[in-house]
């Protein structure tokens, strides 16, 4: 395992910014983990962990040491009637990994095409998108305690998925590395077409409706929706889409009528984030090197040269402008360090 002394970050990180850290330690096994981090012990401020980058804005240099796991491969585990159980490295490339699931007719990834990042990320951010979520099918996380410097497996009810969040983002953050996911899969899928679009774009497609079918449908939706990050640098959505008291959603939606609201449970609504911020004004918007998608106002771009400062600011700007007009603060869901 080789440790990089001020190694840069610009090729991590999805916006595009060219920031150090201190130390930087890539390895494919577990084992090399295990013995850095029983030679040192680091406070958990000191380190972070980066997958394939896509939820990272970098503000400034990170003085500390940022672990890069990369283990590969996906594995067969053990199969029944209905189902799979794989085991995927949490280096694996997320759309690798969705790819293969749809080639081998395995149901429960397909909504998630295209999604940037790694699967190691998959179980903490809880990667969701057109009516699916990755810890839907997620049965157990293996990872290394960071303390302890010993191997975990982790069931998936001790997870706790939500919406865009799980138990690694709180109690546990930065307790665990994540090194292999053991997914669930089924070999009878049940198509989800219901969210948005997706039903009349595989339509579009004719045919039948298969995995297949539904992983181009969504794979046309996001690329006519939000930025290639070869082209224009970005994080995806950069806010999430808050979660709020029933009565609130309801009040604004006396005063906006065409405002979308999501039913969540008896008490709290959620409402579209990349409505509130285009409502603002914002979608479109240029400032400086820094700027507001044309196409979706949750994603923040890097127009080319922009330091994570000038993103963060916009951000904040947008974050405000949302809550003076709508009462509603906005939340990055990108990690701003
Ligand atoms: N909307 C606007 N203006 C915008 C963007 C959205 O009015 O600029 C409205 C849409 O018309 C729609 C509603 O807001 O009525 C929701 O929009 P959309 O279905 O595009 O989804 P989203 O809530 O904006 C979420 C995820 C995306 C995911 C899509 C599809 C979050 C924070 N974002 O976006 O995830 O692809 O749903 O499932 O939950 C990501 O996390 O990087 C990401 C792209």
């Amino acid at each position: 395992m080789e440790i990089k002394e001020n190694y840069h970050l610009k090729a991590h990180n999805t916006f595009g910014i060219d920031v150090c850290c201190r130390y930087f330690v890539e390895s494919d096994r577990e084992e090399d983990f295990l013995d850095f981090l029983s030679s040192y012990e680091l406070d958990p401020h000191e380190y972070l962990i980066l997958g394939g980058g896509s939820n990272f804005l970098f503000t400034e240099d990170f003085p500390g040491t940022v672990f890069y796991p990369v283990m590969q491969g996906i594995e067969l585990l053990s199969e029944d009637a209905d189902t799979v159980r794989v085991r995927v490295g949490a280096g694996v490339v997320w759309d690798d990994f969705v790819l293969w699931c749809v080639g081998h007719g395995y149901g429960g990834v397909e909504n998630l095409s295209l999604i940037p990042g790694h699967v190691g990320a998959a179980p903490v951010q809880n990667v969701g998108a057109y009516g699916m979520e990755a810890g839907e099918t997620i049965e157990e996380v293996e990872a290394i305690d960071i303390k302890q410097a010993c191997r975990v497996v982790l069931k998936a009810d001790v997870c706790r998925f939500a919406y865009r969040d799980s138990i690694f983002k709180r109690e546990w953050k930065n307790k665990y590395l994540v090194t292999r996911v053991v997914f669930r899969l089924s070999k009878k899928p049940l198509f989800r077409l219901d969210y948005g679009s997706i039903r009349s774009e595989v339509e579009k497609q004719g045919g039948e409706v298969s995995l297949h079918s539904i992983r181009q449908a969504i794979i046309r939706i996001r690329q006519s929706k939000l930025p290639d990050v070869k082209v224009l640098p970005n994080a995806g959505s950069f806010f999430k889409n808050p979660l709020v008291p029933s009565r609130i959603a309801e009040s604004l939606q006396g005063q906006y009528p065409s405002m979308p609201v999501y039913e969540v449970d008896d008490e709290h609504k959620k409402l579209a984030a990349g409505w509130l911020i285009e409502q603002c004004g914002w979608k479109g918007r240029v400032v400086g090197n820094a700027g507001v998608h044309e196409k979706q106002a949750l994603v923040l771009v890097n127009r080319g040269g922009a330091d994570g400062a000038e993103i963060a600011r916009l951000a904040n700007e947008i974050k405000k402008s949302v809550f003076v007009k709508f009462g509603v603060w906005i939340e990055p869901e990108v990690y701003v360090i």
